[in-house]
Parts: structure tokens; sequence; C-alpha cells
């Protein structure tokens, strides 16, 4: 949707904009925007181990699940009407270098998650992370070399990733690295390989952001050094965000996404007027992270600021949210009012 003229031309006492308000079932008639539960996908975390979920510090109410545990979490969300899914997995220190080996092992803890969610789920929609950082000893989205991260190398090896995962069974890869070219080479390298069904959501305007850190809390995925400025974008830029889109949107990417979100609403708005994708919008763990604490204080209402930003989000032109709200505001679209 893109935005009209208002014409509206009806003066006082005539016209009373708030006849449309005065009720909750004329307020629900003229809603321009509205939200429904296959409208989220839901981040989800996987840890080794068995029979543990580990709440996330920085994420109240947020855990980490072990798989045999994640599993049963899934089909929760399924049942509760959630159609789709983002995988990340927490990596071992040990299991950690430069070029990420261990993200292509094929009984890598990602590859299992996906074999497992699929079989017990299958009407699950699955997409995975594709990103170097959990993986890497720098926790840097690509291969570092004197103190840069290498575009080029590291497309290479997230190429090898997406194939992975889809050879798990992914339904989608959602590549979160912000390097060049790299929704061309993991489209050639679906086809090739006979993946045509495999999908790609990318990140496309994805920012150098604060608003990360309880992710990398999760994850222990904190760079170890420098930033991420020399591949994420620039806060300031927006006329970039929808080259980047542009670009994702001629290499082949089905849908393509905004991040973070609330601080974004503007380029969601230019991106969805200048792709004909899907668009998505990430509600990233910072953003989760400002509404839990200021609840938890009883500085605000939580569960009233968590529907304002998700609707925001709608109105801003998003069509699908990738937010750790999804259960609970799942549980609180179903309530009968
Ligand atoms: C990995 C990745 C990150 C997030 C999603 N994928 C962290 C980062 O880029 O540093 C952040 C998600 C969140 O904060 O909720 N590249």
């Amino acid at each position: 949707m893109t935005h009209r003229e208002i014409g509206y031309r009806s003066s006082f006492p005539h016209g009373r904009p708030r006849r449309l308000r005065q009720s909750g079932a004329i307020r629900s008639l003229v809603a321009e925007h509205d939200l429904k539960p296959a409208d989220f996908i839901v981040p989800l975390f996987v840890m080794e181990g068995q029979d543990e979920k580990r709440e996330i510090p920085s994420m109240p109410d947020y855990y980490n699940y072990t798989l045999d545990l994640l599993v049963d979490e899934v089909q929760e969300l399924h049942d509760l009407g959630m159609r789709s899914v983002v995988l990340f997995a927490k990596v071992p220190e040990e299991k950690k270098d430069n070029k990420g080996t261990e993200a292509v092992n094929p009984d890598g803890l990602m590859q299992r998650a996906v074999r497992e969610i699929k079989d017990a789920v299958p009407e699950m929609l699955v997409m995975t992370d594709v990103a170097m950082d959990p993986y890497s000893s720098y926790g840097h989205d690509g291969v570092v070399e004197d103190g840069k991260i290498l575009n080029d190398a590291s497309v290479e090896i997230l190429t090898e990733m997406a194939i992975s995962h889809a050879e798990a069974g992914a339904d989608f890869v959602a590549p979160s690295d912000m390097m060049d070219g790299r929704i061309k080479a993991m489209r050639e390298a679906l086809e090739e390989e006979g993946y045509h069904d495999t999908g790609i959501m990318s990140y496309s305007a994805k920012y150098a952001s604060s608003y990360y850190g309880p992710f990398r809390d999760a994850l222990e995925s904190a760079p170890g050094f420098g930033d991420k400025k020399t591949y994420q974008m620039d806060p300031s830029n927006v006329d970039e965000a929808i080259k980047e889109a542009q670009i994702d949107e001629q290499e082949g990417a089905d849908i393509v996404m905004v991040k973070p979100g609330l601080p974004y609403l503007d380029v969601v708005r230019a991106v969805s007027e200048s792709v004909n994708l899907p668009v998505s919008v990430y509600n990233v763990s910072g953003e989760y992270a400002m509404i839990k604490a200021a609840a938890q204080k009883g500085w605000l209402d939580g569960e009233q600021a968590m529907m304002e930003a998700l609707i925001g989000f709608k109105r801003a032109g998003a069509d699908l949210i990738a937010t750790y709200f999804a259960k609970e505001a799942t549980k609180r679209l179903l309530e009968v009012k």
C-alpha cells in the first residue's frame, strides 16, 4: 500500500472524526491495519545439551533451548497459529575459527535442528540465519585478514552454509551478513544444486546498530575487535537502504528485510515502496529488551507497548515481522475481547 492523498474536506460540525472512534465496534470496523499470528516469524535460539531451557538475562521471558525442548516449543507455536521460525545456533567457543568451519558441518547443531524440526512439525516454515559471526573466533560476519573483513572469501563460505542448510531441509535461508553479491551467489548455487524451491529472505538493509546487544549476549557472538561498520549500514542513510533492497531483488531475493525495526520505520516505508517483494522487518533484541525492562519497572504497560510497536510495523509497510514478542502477541490476539 502506498500513501494516499487525504481529501477530507467536510468541516465541523458535520465532519466529526471522533464518530469513528466512539466504540470498540466502530474502531475495529475502520481499523486500517491488523495483526495475525501468521504475520510473525519467531526467532529461536538453540544450544547443545538436553532437557534444558535457559533464560537470556538481557531478554526477560526469552529462552535458549536445547534441541529436544525446542522441537516441543515449535509444535506449540504452530498450534497457536504461527507459521514461520528463524533459527540461530549457539556455538561452543572451541568450535569457533576464522573461517566458520563448523557452520558447514552437516551434523552441526543448526543442521540437526532443521532436520528435527522439519521432521516433527513439517508444516512449520523453517528459516535459518546464514551468518558467520556465531561461528567466528572474531565474532565477525566474514573472514578476517589483517583486521579487515574480506568480502568475496566470506561470500564463498556463506554460500556453502546456505547449501548446507538447504540440504538439511530449510525452507528459506536468511543471510544476515551484509556482504556484497551474496544473494546472487547463493541463488546461483541453490539453483545448481537443485534447490529451486528454497527461498532467500535477505537482510537487505541491516544497520550497524547498538540494538543487537542482547542477541549477542544470547549467542556470545559480540565482535572481538572493532565494530561492524564496514559492512552493516550507517544509521543516517535511507537512499542506501533502497539501493541495497533493489540490488537484492535483482540478485534473486524472495523477501527483503529491514533491521532493526523501531528506529527505522521510515526505512521500512521507503523500501516497501521501492521493491516488488514482501518486506519483513526485524524487531530486534534491544527493542524487545527496552519494552520488557520498562514494563518490569512498572514504567509502562508492556503488553500495550508491544502491540503498539507491532502494529506500527504494519502501518509502516511491513508485510512480515520477525519478533521475540510473537508468542506473547499471538496469545493476546487470540483472547476473545
Ligand atoms: C547475525 C545476526 C545478528 C542479529 C541477527 N543475525 C547480530 C549481528 O549482526 O551482530 C541480531 C538480531 C537481534 O538483535 O535480535 N549476523
